[in-house]
């Protein structure tokens, strides 16, 4: 069993040491992590599950970034513990985070991952929104928070620092 809950300060490294587990050497040189560098990721949306000891076994963040200008939030990185993987928890840490999102009144939600993955959260290739190269445009899946939140919002990702 596991507890979805805030990310605290101190869970930093732990989250860190979970995401070097669960994803390929050099993940940090992937282009979305140069949207978030110097970024405060949005604190609210940063979820960690534990399990009765205490231990993490997922976690998800998400950063501001803009699109031709207009507000969207950067889902991830998500991943959840090889041991505990399949059971669900991904999916709760998705739903969990995407509903929050709404009710803090954000409007959209982009990510770079698997659309047969998160087809199942309501994720759709997003045309015309362009990540920082190298991205395989097949990769790039949106989610409106409100109906048509994502209609004409087409351009560049580019980062939450940089002026619009
Ligand atoms: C992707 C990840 C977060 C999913 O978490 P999870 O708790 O294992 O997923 P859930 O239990 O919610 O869902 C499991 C289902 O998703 C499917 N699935 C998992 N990863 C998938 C992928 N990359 N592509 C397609 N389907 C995938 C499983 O086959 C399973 O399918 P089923 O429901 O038909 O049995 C987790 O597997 C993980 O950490 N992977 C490594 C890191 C990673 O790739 N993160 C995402 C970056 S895009």
């Amino acid at each position: 069993m596991f507890t979805l809950s805030d990310e605290r300060p101190d869970d930093w490294w732990e989250v860190e040491a979970l995401y070097d587990t669960c994803f390929a050497p050099g993940r940090t040189l992937l282009s979305s992590y140069r949207l978030r560098e110097g970024v405060a990721p949005v604190a609210a949306l940063c979820r960690v599950a534990r399990d009765p000891q205490g231990m993490i076994g997922g976690a998800i963040r998400y950063w501001p970034v803009r699109v031709g200008g207009a507000r969207a939030l950067l889902l991830g990185p998500v991943a959840v513990h090889p041991t505990a993987q399949g059971e669900g928890l991904g999916a709760a840490l998705i739903r969990d985070t995407l509903a929050r999102a709404e009710e803090l009144g954000e409007d959209r939600v982009l990510l770079v991952g698997d659309a047969p993955y998160y087809a199942r959260f309501g994720f759709e290739r997003l045309d015309g929104v362009v990540m920082p190269p190298p991205t395989n445009p097949d990769r790039v899946l949106g989610f409106a928070l409100r109906p048509g939140a994502w209609d004409g919002v087409t351009g560049e990702v580019t980062s939450w620092q940089q002026e619009a």
